[in-house]
């Protein structure tokens, strides 16, 4: 394996590459003047790109940054369910993204620590999960900011477990009840007005939610959720093909109201499709929200959550690389 060079940033001590994907390279970083002060830093060095549109590319990233950072302060606390961004700065063309530090993996290990061996999640785990990312797209979108790509991958998880919304690479700000338009995303997770570059709103964050469900679940892989009978199919036609998925979890054992709770967030109309804010107000999470209370406003899964997540996190290793494959459409 290539051993990766660590870089050197001024005020910072790189620790180790935490992930690397088709926008730069992640570090676990050190404040020099307070020890112990962890972080995460994303460095878009233009050495790091094979080509010029690629580096151009990772640099959106930083405006939306700037964005979210001004509409969220104005909220006071940083919301738990997104990832806090802290500062950005360039040096010599490289820009550098300062991030609070999520050092217990993503989604995608926890997902994938389940499908191999198959160890069934149980429906309230997946309730739990399906909360905490409809209370951080809620914040989003209220702000309007569309993620567009919400995958495991970049689902963040931090103990006790609380998963949290990173990569804004492709994200976009748009007025109140204004549409976007571009094709962009990672494709086993694009809404299908996203996939045929029709015009689309926040929703689009629903449906790959709802795929993302669907493969804890069914412990399938994302591109799996798109076949059904074996044949592979992934186009125009065929996207009704994981609310079918969603019918077929009950069979696996999740009830028919999570199911059909899940083929909402899974409808080809828009105007068919929950929000977050109906997500959230939905009474499947009455559980949650007593816990919630109970705990004095803090907000903390329940216990056997707790628990099952320190379980998995035993199997993980603490901090993966991840490579993970941009969709090139743009
Ligand atoms: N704040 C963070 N804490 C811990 N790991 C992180 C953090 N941000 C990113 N990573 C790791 O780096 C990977 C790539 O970061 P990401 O922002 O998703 O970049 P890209 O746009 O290239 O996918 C993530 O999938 C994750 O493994
Ligand atoms: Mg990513």
């Amino acid at each position: 394996m290539k051993k990766t060079v660590l870089p050197t940033v001024k005020g910072y001590k790189a620790v180790e590459l935490l992930g690397s994907g088709a926008f730069g390279q992640v570090f676990l970083v050190e404040d020099e003047l307070k020890p112990n002060q962890l972080y995460a830093l994303k460095i878009i060095d233009p050495n790091f790109f094979s080509d010029q549109d690629m580096y151009e590319a990772a640099k959106l990233e930083l405006p939306v940054l700037d964005q979210l950072n001004q509409k969220i302060s104005l909220l006071g606390e940083w919301p738990e369910n997104i990832v806090q961004y802290i500062k950005h700065w360039e040096d010599n063309g490289t820009f550098y993204i300062l991030m609070e530090f999520c050092p217990d993996g993503s989604l995608d290990g926890i997902i994938s620590a389940h499908r191999n061996p198959k160890k069934k999640f149980r429906e309230d785990y997946i309730k739990a999960v399906c909360f905490q990312i409809a209370t951080g797209l809620s914040i989003l979108h209220a702000q309007g900011c569309l993620h567009r790509d919400i995958k495991p991958e970049n689902l963040l998880c931090v103990q006790p477990p609380i998963l949290k919304i990173a990569d804004y690479n492709v994200s976009k700000f748009v007025e109140k009840s204004k549409m976007a338009q571009s094709v962009t995303g990672t494709e086993r997770y694009m809404s299908p007005q996203v996939q045929m570059g029709q015009d689309y709103g926040k929703l689009c964050d629903i449906w790959s939610l709802g795929v993302i469900l669907l493969e804890m679940m069914t412990l399938k892989k994302s591109d799996e959720i798109w076949r059904k009978n074996n044949a592979f199919i992934f186009n125009k036609q065929h996207y009704e093909i994981p609310k079918y998925w969603a019918q077929e979890a009950v069979a696996m054992g999740y009830s028919k109201e999570f199911a059909e709770f899940v083929g909402k967030m899974l409808e080809t109309e828009e105007s068919a499709r929950m929000s977050a804010k109906d997500i959230i107000a939905s009474g499947l999470f009455d559980e949650i929200h007593k816990e919630r209370t109970k705990q004095s406003g803090s907000v903390q899964p329940d216990k056997k959550l707790l628990m099952e997540f320190q379980q998995v996190r035993i199997k993980l290793p603490v901090l993966k690389v991840i490579s993970c494959k941009k969709n090139s459409m743009k």
